[in-house]
């Protein structure tokens, strides 16, 4: 807290005089000792240089004439150092020239006292002076106390955002997992395995990427398509799980799962949701417009319905069924390069055979799974 005359009340302030005369700062040093300072003296340039270091005072008294280091350059050398360029220097000299004066200011000094000393404008000098430097002080400390605190927040912030992050992934995964889930309890009664469920999103996703998808589409392809068949849970077990091929009457009813799919996955806020949806009702059209629920055409077939195309007969025919016996992969990928064109999107199906390798290996990897999983 400062008080009118410019001494902080709760800590006397510190002046340094750097005063080669002994008389002179004898004098001095008992006029600011009585004023209620504290007051440390050094008598060359050198010395008043390190004690304004050590010491570092709220006000330097200095002279111009001083032996080893004359005033202007102590006065130069404080403004240059972070540590004391901010204390206020008074200069203290007999040069009453306007020359000198300018040269001291230029060196860094804040005002000026002429010798001899008149006490009543010491006083006034020094009231002053010292009311900026506990000002400046103030501020300096109001700003690292800003800046602490605006670091403590940033790393509340920072903090909350993670936490959010971490438990929006977690709801994220829930979701997708729940979906997961009722999609693989549907598709059980056939027979198919969580496994076979998951291997159709891997495959979709490692085409979308090489078409050049943004990868957050990616992402929702490969949560999306598993869900491609959830329309199965309204077909019943007679015609779901029959042996032998369907009557066409039995094959209309078999078809009406897309559009059960649709029904399901309809009006949802969630991206993977309305994504799944559209792939409900679209993974059976045909590039060539013969298939079902709505005989699209061509790109007017969304992209995501074209490729769980490829993926989902792929998946059909390398793997068993109630009604058939799993097909040889090179047999399987004979049937999709004939069905290019006709049944297939041949962009998309250019896009499954660049990558058949990656898409062979999740074949193998969820072979193996299935495998060791169902004995
Ligand atoms: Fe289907």
């Amino acid at each position: 807290m400062l008080s009118s005359n410019g001494r902080n009340m709760e800590k006397p302030s510190q002046i340094l005089v750097v005063e080669d005369d002994v008389m002179n700062s004898r004098l001095l040093t008992t006029i600011l000792t009585r004023l209620g300072y504290i007051v440390e003296t050094a008598f060359d340039g050198i010395t008043g240089l390190e004690k304004a270091e050590s010491f570092l005072p709220d006000l330097i008294l200095l002279d111009l004439q001083l032996p080893r280091m004359d005033g202007y350059e102590v006065a130069r050398r404080l403004k240059l150092a972070d540590k004391t360029k901010i204390i206020p220097i008074v200069v203290v000299s007999s040069f009453a020239e306007v020359e000198n004066r300018v040269k001291a200011l230029e060196a860094g000094a804040d005002d000026f006292l002429s010798k001899p000393i008149d006490q009543v404008e010491l006083r006034a000098r020094v009231q002053s002076l010292l009311k900026v430097k506990l000002f400046n002080d103030h501020m300096v400390n109001y700003q690292k106390i800003l800046e602490a605190e605006v670091d403590k927040r940033t790393r509340q912030l920072s903090q909350a955002y993670e936490e959010l992050k971490s438990a929006l992934d977690k709801i994220k995964q829930t979701s997708l997992d729940t979906a997961f889930r009722l999609a693989q309890a549907v598709e059980s009664r056939d027979g198919v395995t969580g496994t076979h469920i998951k291997s159709t999103g891997y495959y979709a996703a490692a085409i979308a990427r090489v078409m050049g998808l943004p990868p957050q589409d990616v992402e929702l392809g490969l949560y999306a398509i598993p869900m491609h068949d959830i329309g199965k849970i309204g077909i019943p077990d007679r015609i779901l799980l029959k042996p032998g091929p369907l009557d066409p009457e039995e094959w209309k009813i078999m078809k009406l799962h897309t559009t059960i799919g649709g029904r399901i996955l309809s009006n949802s806020d969630s991206q993977v949701i309305q994504m799944a949806e559209q792939i409900a009702l679209t993974h059976h059209e045909k590039w060539d417009g013969s298939g079902y629920p709505d005989g699209l055409k061509g790109s007017q077939i969304p992209l995501w319905g074209r490729i769980a195309a490829i993926v989902d007969v792929f998946d059909a025919l390398t793997n068993n069924r109630p009604y058939k016996k799993a097909l040889p992969v090179d047999q399987s990928l004979d049937i999709l390069k004939k069905g290019t064109g006709t049944h297939f999107d041949p962009e998309v199906s250019e896009a499954f055979f660049s990558i058949e390798k990656e898409i062979l290996s999740i074949f193998r990897e969820n072979q193996n799974k299935f495998t060791s999983s169902d004995g």
